[in-house]
């Protein structure tokens, strides 16, 4: 039995002690708004419940905005798509399922990146978006740790016009192409969701850019039948987005066990 006082003081001490960990598992997050997540925000308001496969743990770090190590705690975009109101995304319930999973892998680091609303245009080499992603990636690494994976949840931007569903798939070969480049990290584990977005003409075309990507290390989710909040109909519920963070883990984990 752990005295309570001990017990306090280690919770005190542990952003320091697992913030300068030197084999942080980082994960960069990015995409629009159902990786920044929407969970439980109706009406412009968050309902501020936080399900127990999404809680803190002090093993789960992020990268805040302002580029140090924080106890993760939901909603963890809530500084970086600062223009919208976050909820609850997959992040969190993803950690959570990892440390479980793999429970000797040591300390997670997610990064934050994704703003909603944004097109892959956007996240092309040399925009804001993809250099803000490689910033915060470089400060990441530089406190000690590997990048382990992108996970990448984007595209509903794209299903608006035909010459954006068209475009989709280069586009998005070239950003991932451009990530693993960047990153020195030519087998970058990525984890994709295929998305089942009902705002535009061209979704069709846009998922089966998705599907039909081959790459090497490359994971596939399927956010098709995860249910959406009601009224607005717009984003992921809080229960979907951790379903979707057991999909993100599992892709990841089948990634990791293919390899050699
Ligand atoms: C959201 O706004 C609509 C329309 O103003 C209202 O009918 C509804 O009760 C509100 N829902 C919540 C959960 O606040
Ligand atoms: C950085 O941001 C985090 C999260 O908002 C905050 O807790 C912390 O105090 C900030 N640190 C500095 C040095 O500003
Ligand atoms: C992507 O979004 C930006 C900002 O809204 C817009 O200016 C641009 O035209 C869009 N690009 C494409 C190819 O859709
Ligand atoms: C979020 O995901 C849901 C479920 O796939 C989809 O219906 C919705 O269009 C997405 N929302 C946005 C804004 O991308
Ligand atoms: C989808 O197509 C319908 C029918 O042509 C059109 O009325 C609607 O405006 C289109 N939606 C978008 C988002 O372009």
């Amino acid at each position: 039995m752990i005295p309570l006082f001990i017990f306090y003081s280690y919770l005190v001490i542990s952003v320091g002690v697992y913030g300068a960990a030197s084999n942080k598992n980082i994960f960069l997050l990015a995409g629009q708004s159902n990786m920044s997540g929407r969970g439980g925000v109706v009406n412009l308001t968050w309902d501020g419940y936080i399900p127990r496969q999404s809680a803190s743990n002090p093993a789960i770090l992020r990268l805040a905005a302002n580029l140090t190590w924080v106890t993760a705690v939901e909603p963890i975009h809530k500084d970086i798509d600062v223009l919208k109101v976050c909820g609850v995304g997959p992040g969190m319930a993803f950690a959570n399922s990892l440390l479980r999973k793999a429970p000797r892998i040591g300390v997670v680091g997610l990064v934050p990146c994704a703003i909603g609303g944004t097109n892959i245009s956007q996240w092309a080499r040399g925009g804001e978006l993809y250099n803000q992603m490689m910033r915060r990636a470089a400060v990441a690494v530089n406190g000690g740790g590997i990048i382990r994976g992108l996970l990448w949840y984007q595209g509903e931007s794209d299903t608006l016009t035909l010459e954006d569903a068209k475009a989709y798939k280069s586009r998005l070969h070239q950003f991932f192409m451009d990530v693993r480049n960047d990153l020195h990290i030519p087998h970058l584990p990525l984890v994709q969701v295929a998305l089942a977005s009902v705002s535009g003409n061209y979704t069709n075309m846009v998922r089966e850019a998705q599907l039909g990507m081959k790459l090497v290390n490359l994971g596939t989710v399927d956010a098709m039948g995860l249910p959406v909040q009601e009224p607005e109909r717009l984003h992921l519920t809080t229960p979907a987005q951790v379903s979707l963070g057991k999909m993100l883990t599992n892709a990841f984990l089948r990634i990791c066990n293919s390899k050699s």
